[in-house]
């Protein structure tokens, strides 16, 4: 692999973090993560979601979140599920909208209540819409390895899928492994794959941690040539329509393999560290990646400098 390369990673924990939270917080609580977040120097964060509050009570409010942050200080991103999702995003002033398609038709009818076909139904016409509006598009092609209520989905559906919504204007394509399952061989044959037909600009991946691959997967991935990778904050996450998933890869732990690994990713250690803190005492739960302890302890010895551990 190439080092000195700079790799993008897009925070999710103020929407996949938070809407699986047991404790719901105010939208100035999820503004202050955010804005710890910024102070670490990450460049993207999927900021909330424009959904039912009724499906997902956390993300109620993410219009007051969009209005409060300090404008251009990332790339901000909010999910939606529908159209109705599109039009709240772009009235409060997004600038980039997360559509979602899973691969796997059960898991389109769960989560977002629509068949696959009529996903993408909805999906062509947001993204005709929002490239009138000038708004930026990343789709989610989520269950991409594996569906909790299907098992094994194919690697084709994904491709097309991926293909199909590029080819209606997505910027972006997010290759999700929803609930985990995924292992680094098949993250490496699909990513690999994708790279290869669409270029590695127009991809990212994002990794849950359930069965502790998130690191393994994350490695397989950037081996494929992938710069771009979701994480969350602590690792905090789940999909309340996805059973068994756990938190998403935890950002200390990308930045701490990435960072050894000779990739520059702009975010700082320590400061990172203070945000996970932050998350904890919002949230009231036990968060923190694999990596947490380990790095807490070379924060007290001083060895954290930038994106770095030093001796
Ligand atoms: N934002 C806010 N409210 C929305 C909405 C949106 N994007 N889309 C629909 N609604 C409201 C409707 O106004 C309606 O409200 P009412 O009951 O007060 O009349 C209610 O939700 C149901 O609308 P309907 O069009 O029948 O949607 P549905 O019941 O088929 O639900 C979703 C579909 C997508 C809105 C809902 O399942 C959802 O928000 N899911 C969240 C998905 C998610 O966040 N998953 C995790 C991340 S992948
Ligand atoms: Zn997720």
């Amino acid at each position: 692999m190439a080092r000195s390369e700079s790799v993008v990673i897009n925070e999710v924990g103020p929407r996949d973090g938070l809407q699986n939270q047991a404790r719901v917080l105010a939208p100035a609580q999820r503004v202050q993560l955010i804005e710890s977040l910024l102070a670490t120097g990450i460049s993207a964060v999927e900021v909330g979601a424009f959904v039912s509050p009724k499906a997902v009570p956390a993300m109620a409010g993410t219009d007051e979140v969009v209005a409060a942050l300090p404008p251009g200080a990332a790339d901000y991103s909010v999910l939606v599920p529908n159209l109705r999702g599109y039009e709240l995003a772009r009235e409060a002033g997004c600038t980039t909208v997360n559509l979602v398609v899973a691969a796997s038709n059960t898991m389109n009818e769960k989560n977002i209540r629509m068949s696959t076909a009529d996903a993408m139904a909805v999906s062509r016409d947001v993204l005709a819409r929002a490239s009138e509006a000038g708004i930026a598009v990343q789709a989610y092609v989520a269950t991409a390895w594996e569906c909790p209520f299907e098992g094994a989905v194919s690697a084709a559906e994904v491709m097309r899928l991926s293909g199909d919504l590029l080819e209606a204007g997505a910027a972006n394509i997010v290759l999700a492994d929803t609930i985990g399952a995924a292992s680094p061989g098949a993250v490496e044959t699909l990513a690999a794959e994708a790279v290869d037909a669409f270029g590695s600009e127009r991809l990212t991946c994002h990794f849950h941690d359930t069965r502790a691959f998130g690191v393994a997967n994350t490695y397989a991935a950037l081996g494929a040539g992938i710069r771009r990778f979701d994480a969350s904050i602590g690792g905090l996450g789940g999909c309340p329509f996805a059973p068994g998933a756990s938190g998403n890869i935890a950002t200390e732990d990308l930045v701490l393999l990435l960072g050894q690994e000779g990739f520059s990713t702009g975010v700082e250690l320590s400061a990172l560290l203070r945000s996970v803190q932050l998350v904890g005492e919002l949230t009231g739960a036990c968060v923190g990646g694999r990596a947490w302890r380990w790095l807490t302890l070379q924060q007290e010895k001083g060895r954290l400098r930038g994106e770095q551990v030093v001796r």
